[in-house]
């Protein structure tokens, strides 16, 4: 066949991905063809609208840099990101639930052990806060040397990665022989999405919904367990229920207290100081499971 109409291209299109050898790519090509002729056909997409996309994804592409993933944030306003979380993160009972990896993570940043202060070097100083809690299997055995990622947004709202200056607030924790972790950190603060590029312009012609609640960010992960990607969110805080990314889950909200004045002593933190108290739970690594979430690897790294 050599002639289409808006009736047959598509069949026409698919057909020509029979030879296609790889089957799962076979599969996910054949359903992106189908539903974006049929989402072209429900809306009767204009060739000015057409355009329009072409040029928005050409600059969601060039606003990308060793630092900025705009496509990651683009999949996150959409829900697409979390879409992808709850199907293929079901976690068993009990284990800390997953969330969006966000467009800031990094490796390479630098190691400490219990009681670690993640403040060192800090540009903007903010409200001190010891973190602490254990790392530990579904059943509650202690996970010793689990190692956590953790990076968060200075007092501003702003991720070290959006500037030229160090890694800051950031850091990977390693638990002790009893699985017990604790750092020195600033309470995280709500902060907007980066509105700067085409996906804060898509934003603020749509839904204008760009905050996100207050949290830190955590990567937990330890020999023969699955690898948990997950956020702790500030309890109260007020864009709770209006996440720009949708990434809050009940269980992963927590309470920052007040140390009492003795125990700020004891962990070296003035008075008035918050403490936040925070167990991360890790499934067992099943042999042959095919809905683990893949590891973290050097390869995705952003910068
Ligand atoms: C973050 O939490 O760092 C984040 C996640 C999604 C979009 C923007 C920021
Ligand atoms: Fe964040």
């Amino acid at each position: 066949m050599r002639q289409f109409t808006e009736d047959t291209l598509t069949d026409e299109v698919v057909a020509r991905l029979k030879g296609v050898k790889h089957s799962r790519l076979k599969q996910l090509m054949t359903s992106l063809v189908r539903h974006l002729h049929a989402f072209a056909q429900d809306v009767k997409l204009t060739e000015e609208e057409w355009f329009e996309a072409i040029k928005f994804l050409t600059a969601v592409g060039q606003k990308c840099d060793g630092k900025r993933q705009e496509f990651i944030l683009l999949s996150d306003v959409l829900g697409l990101s979390m879409m992808t979380v709850a199907i293929n993160h079901k976690t068993d009972p009990g284990a800390t639930e997953a969330t969006v990896l966000g467009p800031f993570f990094a490796h390479g940043a630098k190691e400490f052990g219990y009681g670690g202060d993640l403040r060192e070097g800090a540009t903007m100083s903010g409200e001190d806060v010891w973190v602490s809690g254990r790392v530990t299997s579904v059943d509650g055995k202690p996970i010793p040397g689990a190692v956590l990622d953790i990076w968060q947004a200075k007092a501003d709202g702003i991720y070290d990665l959006q500037t030229d200056g160090e890694f800051e607030l950031r850091g990977r924790v390693r638990a002790n022989d009893k699985g017990e972790y604790a750092f020195k950190s600033y309470k995280p603060k709500f902060y907007s999405i980066p509105m700067d590029g085409p996906v804060g312009d898509l934003v603020r012609s749509t839904t204008n919904n760009h905050m996100r609640p207050a949290h830190m960010h955590a990567i937990v992960s330890a020999p023969g367990h699955q690898q948990v990607i997950t956020h702790v969110f500030v309890d109260g805080d007020p864009y709770l229920d209006g996440d720009a990314v949708f990434a809050v889950k009940n269980s992963l909200i927590a309470k920052y207290k007040k140390l009492g004045e003795a125990e700020a002593r004891k962990v070296g933190l003035p008075a008035g100081s918050f403490k936040l108290e925070f167990d991360f739970k890790l499934s067992a690594d099943k042999a042959g499971a095919k809905k683990a979430r893949k590891k973290i690897a050097a390869s995705d790294a952003v910068a």
